[in-house]
């Protein structure tokens, strides 16, 4: 009796440790009692305490303030610790020395959100944060500031970079917002991957980065600072790790933890090409390696992506989703099973957690030729020291990183068959709390409260499926033309090719260029004699260019940095020669960005006239900035009524350059809203005067996607893709905050003939969920795995349940598949196996139809026994619903 409870005591206590933590953080302070940040060689000491910290990214900017609590509460209840953020100079400082933290940008209001979650937040503050972000996150009007260069030893580049990173710290410490205060904030980036282009800048990069690195510390934070990729960090500085796998990054320092700044738990897409994605097994394995390894923090770029609403998104041309095949998705949904697989995986780690803290490092044991393992384990000393604790703790990890064997191995005395690329956590808790057995003995296995968690086996899909309810969705529209060219006051004209962005301030994508030339009757019978086309030649040019002779589009290119030889028709006498330039998000990375522009470079040229070329780089050219309708704002749900619409009805042809407008009323319910642009061609879309984002229904190549993506094996961003042969992003979200119950105004701007009567209106939910679990049994304990992880690891007496769950506002309105025996197949293609208990569909029914989640035990005192000495599990597909009253409520 007495040896049962002991034993009972000593497996829970690892999680009684953690509930402890995070109790401590809630009660007190504001937000926390204040505490101090310092760290070791082995982890952040936050509190006194050395951490393992789960850190998500996510940029505010990227979501609305009304849905950062939903995304912080799911990046806990995921397993988070930390939240992660860069800030974004040009959201915060749009015009020099006007500031704005309002809105998307209300930094203040996400650090307290965190907070008051429990939640610790690591900001980035760059100010460079690459990002994907347009321009880098630098303002457009840093560039135009006498004598500035980037990111290197510049006097005007470091005022102003100081004046920004020092305007984020004291609002930080204004509003209470660090450790020290009570509030969230832990952790502090200067720059970001500046070793990637220290060496473009010579011996003043070296100079730049020390200075940004004690400028920094300067400032008063009073947190720690890391640089990303920085391998020449100061000694008071913690050099970071961004890749795919970071398992075998060292800091520059002994005294220095190992951290993970971005774990590419995906990638971010382009126009026009296939859509990356990551296999949740990989960046278990990647993590769990990391953690083996001695890291300590590890933070998931991205956690949640969201989106680049308005013209935010980077170049070139990078689209207006930043879903990043994240955890959370574009719209806050959590993608599964990547989100449970990775929250199953967190609970291993902070099981692990207590042995991990207390071991300066661990011991290494060689298992094979590509195996090892790592053997954390407390002495009484530093778990004195670190978790006020006398037992004796220890946790290892067993990888196999053979990409393509399974291997079985001894380790300790007892065999584990591992699969490839995969890594297995033991949380083992020495069972007396006597001195007799210690760490190191022969244990039996028996003697082991283990815990295993597998990285090759995913007993847990979901399948997220779309509800789409377009006939909601109004026909009427009006409309509105976009004069081609020059259009107002603003114009003017100047000799020669103006750079892009030197003109435009970034204030639209579209820049004008209009020019005339004379053509002979010669030229015109020598290109007919010869059967023969003049060509307009730019040397050099992106993002797009659509040249029109005459009104008439002659032709358009998408590129970077690229030469264009377009043929055109000329007519005898005057040519108007028109080019729109079009940036689709300023370039985000590298060096040198304030030289690199957009638009043209080199020389414009009319090539194959008889006399010659005709040079245009220097004549005279009249310059348009931007849209009338940009101008007029007609996408404002006041001045839109006077923009001077017409009506246009069904089967008028469409011309290009054109605004349309109409009313819609929401889709019921409170799911995520999307509208779907692929019937158009290339623009932007606002509703209710909210800038949606720039629209383009570019079709990835057909090739490249493989129908399925192993995971095993070292991951790259081309490795695993999807969406071959389809529009690249056909979904834009519409943030339900934006919308009114009735009349809506969606307003875009089209620059082809596509008309709008095909756009439709979507609600995004879980429609179909499926989920399979075994039954507990052992041994071979290495082969049990359980979706649920983290709820039984302190119940391993109780039976392994199932847990299904629709989305907020959702139902499970039919089960249509369950057999608790031996089912075969995956979600979606489940099927009877030999063994099946009859009652499975009954017994899964009672208990999850209506209710918007459910548990089953996964027993035979639930099912009965179907078929002896056979390891059964349970596989459910179930349908979710939205309340009936809901599904029909959509249309007016
Ligand atoms: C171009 O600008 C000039 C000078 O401001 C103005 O007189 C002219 O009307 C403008 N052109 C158009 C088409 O608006
Ligand atoms: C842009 O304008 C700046 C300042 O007037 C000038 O120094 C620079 O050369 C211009 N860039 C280009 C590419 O013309
Ligand atoms: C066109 O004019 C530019 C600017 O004067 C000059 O640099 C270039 O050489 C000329 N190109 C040709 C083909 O004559
Ligand atoms: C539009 O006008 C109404 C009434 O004048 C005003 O209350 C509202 O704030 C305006 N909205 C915007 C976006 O300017
Ligand atoms: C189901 O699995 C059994 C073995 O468990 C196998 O014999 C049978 O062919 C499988 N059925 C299907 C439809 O895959």
């Amino acid at each position: 009796m007495v040896e049962a409870m002991s034993r009972r005591k000593t497996l829970n206590f690892p999680l009684i440790l953690t509930v402890l933590t995070i109790h401590f953080v809630i009660v007190a302070g504001e937000y926390f009692k204040p505490f101090n940040v310092t760290y070791d060689n082995r982890a952040l000491i936050i509190g006194g305490k050395r951490r393992m910290l789960i850190s998500a990214g996510i940029h505010y900017p990227r979501a609305t303030p009304e849905m950062w609590p939903t995304l912080i509460a799911r990046s806990k209840e995921g397993g988070a610790d930390v939240i992660e953020t860069y800030t974004f100079w040009n959201g915060h400082e749009p015009t020099r020395g006007q500031y704005n933290f309002e809105g998307r940008y209300d930094i203040v209001k996400f650090a307290k959100l965190v907070g008051s979650h429990g939640l610790f937040l690591f900001i980035r503050i760059g100010p460079y944060a690459c990002a994907e972000w347009n321009f880098g996150g630098f303002p457009i009007w840093l560039r135009d500031i006498p004598g500035i260069e980037f990111r290197t030893d510049n006097a005007p580049f470091k005022e102003e970079m100081e004046r920004y990173v020092k305007k984020i710290v004291d609002l930080m410490i204004s509003e209470s917002l660090f450790s020290w205060q009570g509030g969230p904030i832990i952790l502090l980036q200067i720059e970001n991957e500046y070793g990637n282009v220290e060496s473009s800048f010579g011996p003043k990069g070296k100079l730049y980065m020390k200075w940004a690195a004690e400028m920094a510390v300067g400032l008063g934070a009073g947190v720690p600072w890391v640089m990303c990729r920085q391998t020449d960090a100061p000694e008071y500085i913690i050099d970071t790790c961004n890749a795919y796998y970071c398992d075998g990054f060292t800091p520059n320092s002994e005294k220095k933890p190992k951290i993970w700044t971005e774990n590419w738990n995906g990638w971010f897409a382009d126009w026009g090409e296939r859509l990356p994605y990551r296999p949740s097994e990989d960046i278990a394995f990647a993590i769990a390696r990391f953690f083996q390894r001695g890291g300590s923090l590890q933070n998931y770029y991205m956690y949640f992506g969201g989106t680049n609403f308005g013209r935010t998104a980077g170049g070139p041309t990078q689209i207006t989703s930043y879903d990043y095949d994240a955890p959370l998705d574009e719209y806050g949904l959590l993608r599964q099973p990547k989100w449970g697989h990775l929250k199953d995986l967190h609970a291993a780690i902070k099981l692990c957690e207590p042995a991990l803290v207390a071991a300066d490092s661990p011991q290494y044991i060689k298992l094979g030729p590509k195996q090892e393992a790592h053997v954390y384990r407390g002495t009484s000393n530093n778990i004195g020291q670190y978790m006020s604790l006398n037992e004796g703790i220890c946790a290892a990890f067993i990888a196999n990183i053979d990409e393509h064997e399974s291997a079985t191995v001894k380790f300790y005395g007892q065999e584990f068959t591992l699969p490839p690329w995969s890594v297995v956590f033991c949380q083992i808790a020495e069972i007396q709390l006597s001195t007799q057995l210690r760490w190191g003995h022969k244990l039996q296995s028996k003697q082991w409260a283990q815990i295993l968690f597998q990285l090759g086996i995913i007993l847990c899909f979901y399948k997220l499926s779309l509800k789409a309810s377009s006939e909601s969705f109004s026909q009427s529209w009006m409309t509105l033309k976009e004069p081609l060219g020059v259009w107002g006051d603003k114009n003017f004209t100047s000799k020669g090719i103006l750079e892009h962005l030197n003109v435009t301030k970034d204030q639209s994508d579209y820049l004008w260029y209009l020019t005339r030339i004379y053509i002979s009757d010669d030229d015109i019978s020598f290109w007919e004699e010869n059967d023969v086309s003049p060509t307009i030649d730019i040397d050099s040019m992106r993002d797009f260019v659509r040249i029109f002779v005459n009104g008439q589009l002659a032709g358009s290119v998408k590129g970077k940095w690229i030469k264009v030889v377009q043929p055109v028709k000329l007519v005898q006498g005057y040519n108007d020669i028109l080019l729109l330039s079009e940036t689709v998000g300023l370039q985000n990375y590298g060096a040198f960005l304030e030289k690199d522009g957009a638009g043209f470079k080199g020389q414009i040229k009319l090539t194959g006239c008889k006399s010659g070329d005709i040079n245009l780089t220097t004549s005279l050219w009249t310059y348009q900035v931007g849209l009338r309708g940009e101008f007029l704002e007609v996408y404002d749900v006041n001045s839109t009524e006077s923009a001077g619409w017409t009506e246009f009805p069904t089967g008028t042809t469409p011309s290009v350059f054109s605004w349309y407008k109409t009313k819609f009323d929401a889709p019921g319910g409170t799911d995520p809203v999307a509208l779907d642009f692929s019937s158009m061609g290339k623009g932007q879309a606002w509703v209710n005067g909210h800038h949606v984002g720039r629209y383009w229904t570019l079709v990835a190549p057909n090739n490249g996607c493989g129908r399925t993506c192993d995971y095993r094996g070292a991951y790259h961003s081309d490795k695993c893709r999807t969406n071959c042969g389809e529009i690249t992003q056909a979904w834009y979200h519409i943030p339900r905050s934006w919308l009114k119950t009735l009349n809506n105004v969606l307003v875009i701007f089209e620059e082809t003939d596509k008309t709008p009567f095909d756009i439709s209106i979507s609600t995004r939910s879980t429609e179909t969920i499926c989920a399979q679990v075994s039954e507990k049994h052992y041994p071979p304990l290495h082969k049990w795995s359980h979706s649920e992880f983290d709820r039984k690891l302190s119940l391993m007496d109780k039976t392994p349940e199932m847990h299904l769950q629709c989305d907020e506002g959702h139902t499970i309105s039919s089960i249509e598949f369950a057999s608790y025996g031996s089912p075969n197949g995956s979600c979606q293609k489940f099927s009877q196996g030999k063994c099946h208990a009859a009652n499975s569909l009954s017994v899964v029914s009672q208990a999850c139809i209506g209710r918007t989640s459910c548990s089953i035990g996964i027993s035979n005192g639930v099912f009965g026994d179907p078929c002896r000495h056979v390891v059964k599990s349970l596989a459910v597909q179930a349908k979710c619903s939205p309340p009936p009253d809901l599904s029909t409520s959509a249309s007016s």
